[in-house]
């Protein structure tokens, strides 16, 4: 540790401090591999991590008559904070009445193409406020935190006119900065037809000439939903190539209920990711492995809609960079939780818990395109969850259990 560091907050003699190896995502023979102190001390210096090690070695590093908050970490262990990067916490409204009607036996892609579903989402943030949105935004962003979330995705798409779509993009600003959780907005302009335009190629023009010219400066990411009854290849390269002109970086929903080449039309725009992939096969996921462009497996979704999950096994072993999220949105999957999701990856996806830390953590960060979260490690920004539990697996074991002791954010213990 520089011994001139000015220590904020020491959490020490920890159990064990857990934390992805490396640098950068893992993928291959790498996922999955985990660096663990045990035991251990973190020392934090403002925002960022100084010292992760043996508590002799991190305390040795002090200067004398250094004053800082502490964390006692017996019993407990200390990991990163978690990371969604697929998230639509952006919307009014809720979807509970076609909940019950799915539980009746009424499918998704049905209640969808009858004007319900999404649609119905987008009449709702329509019809409220930037206040009410931004107040939405920020109780989601208070339930994802809740469960371990530090930093956040959150997509637009549920406006798909000016004025809804700019108001939403506001909305998740607004709430990234009043809200612990660091925000990296999207703008979902593709997300569906809305019920205004007839034909998908039209609104795709619309959209590209209206609205993206001012949502571009206000998102990062662009997001497409390629699928059945939402946009084809064609549109979706139209709406992607626009969206890259402008400088944002590229993500796709795609191959959720159907291939319909999305993944060949990632790879040669060259996209940060494509998520769902329920439907993908052997080849997809080829060239997803011989790619740079992520695989974000969201399996809460498939469990809400009694649908397929997607093939993480196969994914992970030909070797694309796999990351999971929760999908949160009202329709598909009304779920904040990466606990659940990383306790779904394990039972249902075959993931290791090691593998479905890795992809909540330094993988999702990669989506994101940050750096400096995802580990606990010198130089890394100081976002910790400790565990209250003897055994750090305990974060997938744990069903719907998240017994944190402590989240820490940015060096504030929250
Ligand atoms: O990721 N697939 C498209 N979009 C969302 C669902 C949106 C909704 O049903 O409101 C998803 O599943
Ligand atoms: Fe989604």
């Amino acid at each position: 540790m520089d011994r001139l560091a000015n220590v904020s907050l020491l959490i020490h003699d920890l159990d064990a401090a857990v934390t992805p190896a490396g640098s950068g995502p893992l993928r291959g023979g790498r996922f999955g591999e985990l660096r663990v102190h045990s035991p251990a001390s973190i020392a934090v210096s403002g925002d960022r991590i100084v010292a992760v090690g043996p508590p002799e070695e991190v305390w040795r590093g002090f200067p004398v008559g250094t004053e800082f908050d502490s964390l006692d970490g017996r019993g407990k262990v200390a990991l990163p904070g978690l990371i969604d990067c697929h998230a639509h916490p952006a919307f009014l409204g809720d979807r509970a009445a076609e909940f019950e009607l799915r539980s009746s036996g009424a499918g998704y892609e049905e209640i969808h193409a009858s004007g319900g579903g999404i649609r119905s989402t987008v009449a709702a943030t329509r019809a409220g406020s930037e206040e009410e949105l931004q107040a939405a935004v920020e109780r989601h962003l208070r339930w994802m935190l809740e469960h371990g979330t530090t930093t956040a995705e959150a997509k637009s798409g549920y406006g798909l006119d000016l004025e809804t779509e700019l108001k939403s993009l506001r909305a998740i600003r607004a709430a990234g900065e009043s809200s612990p959780v660091d925000v990296y907005p999207t703008f979902l302009g593709a997300h569906t037809v809305p019920p205004e335009f007839e034909d998908a190629a039209e609104y795709v023009e619309f959209v590209i000439q209206e609205v993206l010219p001012e949502a571009a400066p206000l998102a990062r990411f662009a997001d497409v939903f390629l699928e059945r009854g939402s946009f084809e290849a064609p549109e979706a390269g139209l709406y992607l190539q626009a969206c890259r002109e402008r400088g944002l970086i590229l993500r796709l929903h795609a191959d959720q209920f159907s291939q319909r080449g999305a993944i060949p039309l990632a790879v040669k725009l060259g996209a940060r990711s494509v998520d769902h992939l329920e439907a993908t096969g052997v080849e997809g996921a080829r060239l997803l492995a011989n790619s740079d462009v992520a695989a974000v497996l969201l399996p809460a979704c498939g469990l809400f809609l009694d649908l397929p999950l997607p093939p993480a096994r196969l994914l992970a072993d030909e070797g694309a960079i796999v990351a999971l999220a929760t999908d949160f949105n009202p329709g598909s999957s009304f779920c904040e939780s990466l606990p659940l999701v990383m306790n779904l990856a394990c039972t249902r996806l075959g993931l290791s818990p090691a593998e479905a830390l890795c992809a909540c953590t330094t993988n999702a960060a990669h989506v994101l395109g940050l750096r400096d979260v995802g580990r606990l490690a010198p130089g890394y920004r100081a976002d910790v969850l400790v565990l209250d539990a003897p055994d750090w697996r305990h974060i997938t074991y744990h069903l719907g259990g998240d017994r944190f002791a402590a989240r820490i954010k940015s060096g504030q213990v929250l």
